[in-house]
């Protein structure tokens, strides 16, 4: 079945990701592109192959030719069209951040429930194929610890486990570079800490088995910061941010050890691991553009692909470059939702998941600012769902 899109908000996100997404599919029909600025609707429409275009999302709400919509504007924009649209029985993919506060994301999980009408969050990291590699490869640590071996393993001198042990430890870096973003990015007082690093929450919730007790955040809420997050069983997760770096250095790396393995997802182009026998060191995935710059793959192939652009651009040898880029889950992600919506499978990233977060990262935000660790309770990680007839 052809699914039929609207996409509100026809700015940089929506034109860079998730129009050419639905450009490219042969099962996604791009029904209508809304913006309140009517040259970016017009032209998002004529250069993706949209049917029409509007300016205002009630349009897109009212319209019967619409199966799901995309709203890729900022959080000006959230719960005014969602709980109408799930009114209407039109599933919604939302950009990240879901909401920006409490009350508005309680409305989206009350519209959500009241009427089964689904919403994924554009936690979109979660579904690259890199990161689901580094997740399936944590699967296989936790299974056990049996067959691990190192180069320098002192267990044959007789030692309990000490309850450490049991412990994920996970590190997550984000090499930003704040060239990269538009100013209102800096105008929001929200600013990276909240825009941004839900993607990093995300992760490092799907990571770890054991529920967050506590956060805390130290630096700039605009950039610069280092956040931990203190899960009950001890484990912690410590995710950097810098917004200093250089954006042709690879942006995100993902750590995480637990039973003796180490594993490393970096920049989405290459997991490796130690300690896990039966599997490969390193396995590497596709540039999402610019793979034709290079034979190499991975890593190693992203930096070389970054080289040979510069190259290109020294001696002018093609006016249109190829930008190097990777897959970070934008097209998995909404593909995976138009499936789910047709009833194929699991919803990539519902409201519970999302809200847990985007609390979390609301919190971060208050510690941030009092300078202070902040307690998490059920009341952030655990929604009371109502009782199915
Ligand atoms: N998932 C990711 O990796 C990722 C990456 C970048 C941005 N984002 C998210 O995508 C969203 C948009 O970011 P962007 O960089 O594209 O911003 P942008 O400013 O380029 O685009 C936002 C668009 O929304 C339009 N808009 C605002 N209010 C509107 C309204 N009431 N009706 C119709 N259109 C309206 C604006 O005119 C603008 O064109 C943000 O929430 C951001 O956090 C996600």
């Amino acid at each position: 079945m052809t699914v039929n899109i609207a996409v509100i908000g026809c700015g940089a996100l929506a034109n860079g990701a998730h129009l050419p997404t639905i450009a490219a599919s042969a099962n996604l029909n791009l029904q209508v592109c809304c913006d309140r600025d009517p040259v970016l609707a017009k032209n998002s429409a004529e250069k993706w192959g949209a049917n029409r275009f509007c300016t205002d999302w009630q349009d897109v709400i009212d319209s019967d030719d619409v199966d799901m919509i995309v709203l890729c504007t900022h959080t000006n924009l959230r719960a005014a069209v969602i709980c109408p649209a799930l009114k209407k029985g039109i599933p919604v993919y939302t950009e990240k951040p879901m909401a920006n506060s409490r009350e508005e994301m309680i409305q989206i999980f009350k519209a959500n429930q009241e009427t089964g009408v689904s919403v994924c969050v554009g936690h979109n990291r979660r579904s690259s194929p890199a990161f689901q590699e580094f997740k399936r490869l944590l699967g296989e640590a936790r299974k056990t610890r049996t067959d691990r071996i190192s180069v320098v393993d002192r267990d044959s001198e007789g030692r309990e486990l000490v309850p450490e042990e049991f412990q994920t430890q996970v590190l997550l870096r984000m090499n930003d570079d704040a060239r990269s973003w538009k100013p209102w990015i800096f105008d929001d007082e929200q600013g990276i800490i909240y825009a941004e690093m839900v993607h990093l929450i995300d992760i490092a919730l799907l990571l770890n088995t054991s529920h967050p007790v506590e956060v805390y955040a130290v630096g700039s809420s605009r950039g610069n910061f280092t956040q931990i997050i203190t899960f009950a069983d001890g484990s912690l997760a410590t995710l950097q941010h810098t917004m200093v770096g250089n954006f042709d250095y690879p942006k995100e790396l993902y750590e995480v050890t637990y039973g003796n393995v180490s594993i490393a997802m970096d920049q989405f182009v290459e997991v490796r691991q130690r300690g896990l026998q039966r599997e490969a060191f390193k396995t590497t995935f596709e540039l999402d553009t610019g793979a034709e710059l290079t034979e190499l793959k991975g890593i190693d192939g992203f930096h070389d692909a970054v080289e040979k652009f510069y190259k290109m651009k020294e001696t002018n040898e093609a006016t249109d470059y190829p930008m190097v880029s990777v897959q970070k889950g934008h097209v998995a992600h909404l593909e995976i939702f138009a499936k789910h919506i047709q009833g194929e499978c699991e919803n990539p990233s519902p409201v519970e998941d999302a809200i847990v977060v985007t609390r979390i990262a609301l919190k971060m935000l208050q510690s941030i600012r009092i300078g202070m660790p902040v307690k998490i309770g059920p009341e952030d990680y655990h929604m009371v769902k109502a009782k199915k007839a």
